[in-house]
């Protein structure tokens, strides 16, 4: 069905599109349709180019003019069986939706024994089977690559997925929920609670945790405030826990940054990293459960290899 913002357009293109076909066919008619009488000699049209080339007023070429007539032909019977004329949807009743429909069921219908093979094994076996990694991958490309990348390893604020470095876990079932049911990382904001001076002490004592360069000072007031206020999330030595999604403090790995400007950012407005439950970007897709097992088989394969 096309679009028209109103009624108006569809009836002025199926006017236009039916005066040019008919206006066409009238103009073949009455300019091209003459034939030589027998022993009439074509007319010589008196202006004469490049020395010797004339102009005669032959008629046109049977075979050429039934071509024209062919290509009218052929655009009433399109006209009549296809969307083209305005809202009028065609006799075939076809429509690009509807097409791209069926080829998706058929896709589906096509992949459903080979899905339901995989939903029998485990997370773990699935994740071994080099043909369900490669299904895996491209969902993968499909649903996830815009936010963890195309080969898996995050950006600043999306975690890297190659690394073995879980948020919330990277045990199979433990990923599989991820995906499904999605997760919000919330780091509360401390800016207005601690003050600037109380955000600097606790960035260099979490500076301090994984040995990087910091004041030791500063870090010394801050352990206090750390043990007050952040213990409860990221645990009194700092290493997180995964049921709130709250980073290990004390590795090298970041998520938004590790230098002191980052931190410092990241305590005084806090942080809301939110993974979408694919359960409803994959909507009512048949397949959607095989879907997110070979997902969740990818992930958990990419970081199996390490
Ligand atoms: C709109 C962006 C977005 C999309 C799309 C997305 N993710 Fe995420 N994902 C995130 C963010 C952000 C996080 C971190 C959440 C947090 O900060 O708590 C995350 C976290 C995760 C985690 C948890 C990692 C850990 O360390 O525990 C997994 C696993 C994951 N995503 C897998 C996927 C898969 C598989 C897909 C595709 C089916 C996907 N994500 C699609 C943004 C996205
Ligand atoms: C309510 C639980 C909670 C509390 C309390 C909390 N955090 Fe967090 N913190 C989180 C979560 C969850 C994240 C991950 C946010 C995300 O996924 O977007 C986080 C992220 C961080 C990060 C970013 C780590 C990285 O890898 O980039 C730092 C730094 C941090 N918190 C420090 C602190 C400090 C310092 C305090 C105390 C002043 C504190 N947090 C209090 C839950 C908490």
């Amino acid at each position: 069905m096309s679009d028209f913002t109103h009624g108006f357009w569809s009836i002025y293109i199926s006017v236009i599109t039916v005066v040019s076909i008919i206006g066409t066919w009238i103009f073949l008619r009455s300019h091209t349709s003459r034939k030589l009488a027998p022993g009439e000699k074509p007319e010589l049209i008196e202006h004469t180019w490049d020395g010797d080339l004339q102009d005669l007023n032959n008629p046109l070429p049977r075979w050429w003019l039934g071509l024209f007539y062919a290509t009218m032909v052929f655009s009433v019977a399109y006209l009549a069986l296809w969307p083209g004329l305005g809202n009028f949807a065609g006799i075939l009743g076809w429509t690009s939706t509807g097409q791209y429909e069926s080829e998706v069921q058929a896709a589906e219908a096509r992949f459903q024994p080979i899905y339901a093979g995989f939903l029998k094994q485990d997370i773990a076996t699935v994740a071994a089977d080099p043909d369900a990694r490669a299904i895996g991958k491209n969902l993968f490309l499909t649903y996830c690559s815009q936010c963890h990348g195309s080969n898996a390893a995050g950006a600043r604020g999306f975690p890297d997925l190659t690394d073995n470095d879980w948020l919330y876990g990277g045990d199979p079932d433990t990923i599989r929920t991820t995906i499904t049911s999605g997760r919000a990382g919330v780091m509360p904001p401390w800016g207005e609670a601690l003050g600037a001076d109380g955000v600097k002490q606790v960035t260099h004592y979490v500076l301090s945790l994984s040995g990087r360069q910091h004041d030791a000072t500063l870090a010394a007031a801050g352990k206090t405030k750390f043990a007050e206020n952040c213990v409860a999330c990221h645990m009194p030595d700092g290493t997180g826990m995964q049921a709130l999604g709250a980073p290990n403090l004390t590795d090298k790995v970041w998520l938004y940054g590790g230098s002191e400007a980052t931190i410092i950012e990241t305590i005084t407005k806090g942080r809301n990293g939110v993974m979408p439950a694919m359960t409803q970007t994959l909507g009512t897709t048949s397949n959607k459960e095989a879907k997110l097992h070979l997902l969740a088989a990818y992930v958990y394969g990419l970081s199996q290899k390490q």
